[in-house]
């Protein structure tokens, strides 16, 4: 579905899904540079980077593998509760490897730093973060990021993978969310 079909869901678009192409294709050029000629292994964090995934894997012209993690934080709805718990490990043994975390959102960075402990505890060649839209709270928890596609205001988003209680994942581009859907 693309914001017109739910247009009086969402206060406004933010990212257009051309835009969002736009700035997946920039970072795709610049992972390539980085990871010319290494045995890269993209780790995508389910369920809300899946689309960042499909589609900056297929911008980019490294070779590389590709695995997944689920971590749920508890609670639900448009807070983070900062208590995460791993739903899925991977199937991929990390040690030695060039590893690549890539997320949809970092939003107030609990789920990223816990995350990043934990797979470095696994003592990978190198660990770096990938994420698509980053919110300004997430610099209290300062983990190293070293692609973000855009820095957004502390609104609640949805789609391109990010959800309000399951929903608006298929939306194509990135909207906020009207207030009168969640309050
Ligand atoms: C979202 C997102 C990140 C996390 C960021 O996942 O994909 O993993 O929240 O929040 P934080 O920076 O405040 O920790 P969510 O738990 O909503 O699951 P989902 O990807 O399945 O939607």
């Amino acid at each position: 579905m693309d914001a017109a079909d739910i247009s009086q869901d969402l206060t406004r678009v933010l990212f257009t899904k051309e835009q969002v192409a736009q700035r997946i294709a920039e970072i795709a050029a610049e992972i390539d540079e980085e990871y010319a000629g290494k045995d890269l292994l993209i780790i995508g964090v389910l369920n809300g980077a899946v689309m960042v995934v499909a589609d900056l894997l297929r911008a980019m012209k490294v070779h590389c593998e590709m695995d997944w993690m689920a971590i749920s934080s508890y609670g639900s709805g448009t807070q983070s509760s900062g208590v995460v718990r791993i739903l899925k490990d991977l199937n991929t043994d990390i040690h030695g490897r060039h590893v690549l975390v890539v997320e949809d959102i970092i939003d107030t960075g609990l789920t990223l730093s816990y995350l990043v402990s934990n797979l470095r505890s696994r003592e990978p060649a190198s660990l770096e973060i990938m994420t698509l839209l980053r919110k300004p709270e997430a610099a209290e928890n300062a983990v190293d990021v070293k692609w973000v596609g855009f820095d957004i205001p502390n609104e609640f988003v949805v789609g391109y993978g990010l959800d309000y209680a399951g929903r608006y994942r298929n939306l194509a581009d990135i909207g906020l969310l009207a207030p009168h859907v969640y309050s």
